[in-house]
């Protein structure tokens, strides 16, 4: 039985590092020690909730860790889950699906993204054993967003030229600002 989330103290919120930042590209390292892991993750939830998010990378956060946090309960009452993902990888993937995304990385820039519809990632818990699950829909989504930040990969990456020509100036806005002068929908 995967533990939902066990951790309840409450610590400060993060800002969220955004686009333009080297740490978002960065292929984070594999968590060996796990006696940090409860401080981190607890400022990831409260950062996650803050943010109005469905899942949170650590390095977002600023943490060079293969740990990510997803709560998508509020999104999907039948496939939600409120979980902390620690060096998943994916096993299996099946199906096609498109949906539109976002990224609190990248604010204000929502596109449609097509992507495996059912995935079965291999991961540990905060109790540091190993899981296998299969999660579809949102969360399978989430998880497969914040699992491409950990290879330092953006949603942006899948859009072709022309769409990324259109988001060009924005997101050069972004990285000096933090945020777009307009949002646009992809
Ligand atoms: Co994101």
């Amino acid at each position: 039985m995967i533990q939902e989330n066990p951790i309840n103290n409450s610590t400060d919120c993060l800002p969220v590092i955004k686009y333009g930042e080297s740490i978002l590209r960065t292929k984070v390292r594999t968590v060996k020690d796990f006696t940090i892991i409860p401080e981190i993750v607890s400022s990831m939830y409260e950062t996650m909730r803050y943010e109005n998010g469905n899942g949170l990378a650590a390095n977002q956060v600023g943490w060079d860790l293969n740990l990510l946090i997803i709560d998508t309960r509020n999104h999907d009452d039948e496939n939600g889950y409120n979980q902390i993902i620690i060096n998943a990888k994916i096993i299996h993937s099946e199906g096609e699906i498109i949906m539109e995304e976002g990224c609190l990385s990248i604010p204000n820039i929502r596109a449609e993204i097509k992507r495996p519809e059912t995935i079965i990632i291999k991961f540990q818990n905060i109790d540091q054993k190993y899981y296998e699950q299969k999660y579809t829909g949102i969360t399978s989504r989430a998880i497969q967003h914040e699992i491409d930040h950990l290879n330092g990969k953006l949603f942006i990456d899948y859009l072709s030229q022309t769409k990324r020509m259109l988001i060009k100036k924005r997101l050069l806005e972004i990285s000096k600002t933090g945020n777009p002068s307009s949002g646009i929908i992809l």
